[in-house]
């Protein structure tokens, strides 16, 4: 989440909002300092243990929701657990912005860093945000938990938050959370910030007819669910110890996932162990609200305290409320036993030790808490924040014009459309305040380049196109700016179509008339290209997404030539008939009849398919000869035996290969390794990411050599009951999209569950 919901109730306010941020217990002076909360060498859970212990039931039950009074009485100031950060501070409930914290770096979407196709990146980016969230936190600006990433899966093209998400592989999301997780969070034992893995689980709609997030009841087969919809969600719990995960509005076959104790308990915390840490789960804004029975939800219970019993019984500890004019009363369903005293303990124990874990009861010397203003806002962040758009940039289509140098003969630039020269646009959804912003204008301009500038349409269906005209005529080089924005795509609000606008499709035909050379720079998320690829002056295509605070200046660096672009799409681009041919309801991800599928796996008739991205050289890549053509199964699990209980994450041995640059710029270069092959059961999907790398500045004429690493889970296929499974068989790894290089190698023996799932009951 979260927004306030659009459904308009009389505001009435019960709960006073807590402003501001930290404010830290006072473990030298205050009421609790001879609690063992207070004790920085007791282990995490007993130090939380002696916290609750110390709370009678009125104060556990004030702070179940997001808007904590906290506990007077014991030092414990208000908490605010609903703070953003999905691609910087952002602003929001939690989140207090002025003085010297008026600005923080705002990166692109994750869209767009999922097209960077490069984990350390995404790692340094968590590292940035997480230490500028913890220096506004340290200042009272804060607090210590954020409701980042959405690793939701981007199922459908309609979706009005994909942008949020790192594209619609499952793989592809798992190693981003992995990645962001480990930047957010720090790997010691004490949490710079809480990172809050959303929405969980087959969260990836707003609305759909009378269909909305708040009762869309999803089904999805075990197979989807374990294969697809939950991944990135293991990847979390399991593999990064995330300290909390949100439950999502939707219901999954027909229980909502706030009140599913099979999500939250039978998977989340008992099968992937995330039981150990006792991390807590927090609900999606009003989620419970809408369990219960609020108009326009689920109807799932009959009374908002039947709702709230129905989260907190099945594993929800903390709910957000931010339905005006409704408060929870956790306390009267506590008395009418709609949960129990051992679940209110449990859910403040759990919510005690995320905060403990994050040391707010470590004093003032303790780990992080020096950051504070001259963290925020660093050259260093400011570079990555550059870096990180300009690895995200897809070419999508070049006919030799870009890079384009513009100087002497070409000195004059018309830039047109509708974000040339508005800033805001490039950051989308959950955004902060940057230090400054550089649309593509401004920065064309820094660079002593001539504009011309014209704004263009957006959604109009007409425009006139007169100073546009004149703007090009003027020119040798036409750059129009288009796409879509969020105000188009954004939360609580779905698309139904996904053609390019039609009024900047004209402007377009009309510029390339003139004879001119015409780049086209798209931003936001899916739109089909198709109309542009039959105009023929029509001559280079990027897409940039929501490339950030520096997205002009990537952009412009891009089309000049000062930087290589080597971005893959993180998303199928579909035909605008997609959108009759599948239901935006349809979760199945494999075709059937008339149903064409989802996403690169099973759908073919892509415009752009998925990891598709152009350079400005050429690369010949080959696969080293040493690379074993046989493995045993029984082998490659006894080499893993004790080293990993899980087997999905025993390693498969890395796949040497070797990257030249055979043109003359020099660029980074993804590689990108799917697997293909008909093993274990059908149908078979088209081919499957298994391992990536990106490789950087490969110098022309240079080779790299690299090796690519996987895990079996890369190998295995999941069965119809959602086991993750390793079958005998025959694999290719092929490279690149479209392939250029592969490598075909057997397993043999029997097949081996590597991952047994816990099936629905
Ligand atoms: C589950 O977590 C506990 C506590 O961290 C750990 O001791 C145990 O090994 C974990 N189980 C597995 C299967 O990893
Ligand atoms: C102008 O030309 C110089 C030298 O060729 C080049 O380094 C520079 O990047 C060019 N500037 C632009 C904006 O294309
Ligand atoms: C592997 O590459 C070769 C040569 O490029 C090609 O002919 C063959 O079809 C590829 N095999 C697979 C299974 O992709």
């Amino acid at each position: 989440m979260a927004s306030l919901r659009s459904v308009a109730l009389t505001f009435v306010a019960i709960v006073a909002p807590v402003m501001g941020g930290v404010t830290y217990p006072d473990c030298a002076n205050g009421p609790l300092r001879s609690n063992l909360v207070c004790d920085t060498s007791a282990a995490p859970e007993a130090r939380a243990a002696a916290l609750v212990g110390a709370m009678n039931n009125n104060e556990k039950l004030a702070n179940l929701i997001n808007n904590s009074p906290g506990v007077s009485r014991l030092g414990l100031s208000p908490y605010q657990w609903w703070n953003e950060a999905l691609h910087g501070v952002a602003h929001n409930r939690g989140i207090t912005w002025g003085g010297q914290f008026s600005a923080a770096t705002q990166f692109p979407q994750a869209i767009t860093t999922g097209a960077a196709f490069d984990d350390a990146l995404i790692e340094r980016m968590g590292v940035v945000i997480s230490t500028e969230a913890r220096a506004f936190a340290n200042n009272g600006r804060a607090h210590l938990d954020f409701w980042t990433p959405n690793v939701n899966p981007f199922r459908d093209p309609r979706w009005g938050r994909g942008h949020e998400t790192p594209g619609e592989d499952a793989f592809r999301n798992k190693k981003w959370a992995e990645a962001f997780i480990k930047g957010m969070q720090g790997t010691g034992p004490t949490h710079r910030v809480i990172a809050t893995c959303k929405h969980y689980a087959a969260y990836d709609l707003e609305n759909s007819g009378s269909t909305t997030r708040f009762n869309f009841n999803a089904k999805v087969s075990t197979q989807d669910l374990a294969e697809y919809y939950l991944p990135p969600f293991q990847q979390c719990a399991r593999d990064s110890k995330v300290g909390s995960i949100m439950c999502s509005y939707n219901a999954v076959n027909g229980v909502p996932a706030c009140a599913s104790s099979y999500l939250m308990d039978t998977i989340l915390r008992k099968h992937w162990n995330w039981t150990d840490q006792n991390q807590y789960i927090v609900s999606d804004c009003d989620a419970v609200y809408y369990l219960g029975n609020a108009n326009g939800g689920h109807r799932y219970k009959s009374s908002y305290a039947a709702a709230i019993g129905a989260a907190l019984e099945a594993g929800c500890d903390n709910m957000c409320w931010a339905t005006s004019g409704t408060t929870p009363d956790a306390a009267s369903a506590f008395n009418s036993r709609h949960f129990s005293q051992a679940t209110l303990d449990k859910a403040m124990l759990r919510q005690m030790q995320g905060l403990v874990r994050a040391g707010y009861f470590d004093g003032p010397n303790s780990l992080y808490r020096n950051l504070g203003a001259a963290d925020v806002n660093t050259n260093i962040a400011r570079d990555l924040a550059l870096k990180a758009a300009e690895e995200g940039i897809v070419l999508l289509k070049n006919d030799g014009v870009l890079p384009v140098s513009l100087n002497g003969s070409n000195s004059q630039v018309a830039m047109i459309g509708f974000w040339a020269n508005t800033a805001d646009k490039m950051l989308g959804g959950y955004s902060g305040s940057p230090p400054f912003k550089h649309d593509p204008v401004t920065a064309a301009r820094s660079m002593g380049i001539t504009v011309n500038y014209v704004n263009g349409p957006l959604t109009q269906s007409s425009a006139d196109t007169s100073a546009a005209v004149s703007a090009a005529q003027k020119s040798s080089v036409i750059i129009f700016f288009g796409g879509i924005d969020n105000t188009v795509e954004k939360e609580s609000q779905d698309r139904t179509s996904i053609s390019w606008p039609s009024g900047q499709l004209s402007m377009i035909q009309r510029l390339a008339g003139l004879g001119k050379p015409v780049i086209v720079v798209r931003m936001g998320t899916h739109v089909d290209d198709t109309p542009l690829l039959s105009v023929s002056n029509v001559k280079a295509i990027l897409w940039a997404g929501y490339p950030g605070q520096d997205g002009g200046t990537a952009v412009m660096n891009i089309i000049t030539g000062k930087t290589s672009p080597a971005g893959r799409l993180p998303v199928t681009v579909y035909p605008s008939a997609y959108t009759n041919q599948a239901p935006y309801t349809n979760m199945a991800l494999r075709p059937s009849g008339s149903y064409p599928g989802r996403t690169y796996r099973w759908y073919r008739n892509t415009v752009f398919p998925f990891g598709h991205g152009l350079h400005y050289t050429t690369f010949h890549v080959a696969v080293d000869d040493s690379f074993p053509k046989t493995f045993s199964i029984a082998d490659l699990l006894a080499s893993c035996k004790g080293a990993a209980y899980y087997l999905d994450l025993c390693p498969f041995p890395s796949v040497p290969i070797t990257v030249a640059n055979t043109g003359s710029r020099a660029s980074d270069y993804v590689a990108l390794g799917f697997l293909a092959g008909e093993y274990g059961p059908g149908p078979y999907p088209i081919k499957t990411l298994a391992t990536y790398k990106r490789l950087f500045d490969v110098q022309p004429g240079q080779t790299q050599t690299t090796q690519l690493e996987w895990k079996l889970e890369s190998l295995a296929r999941v069965d119809q009951d959602g086991n993750r499974v390793l079958y005998p068989g025959t694999y290719t790894l092929q490279l690149d999209q479209p392939m250029i290089a592969n490598v075909t190698f057997t397993l043999t023996g029997e097949e081996t569950v590597l991952d047994k799932w816990p099936q629905p009951s």
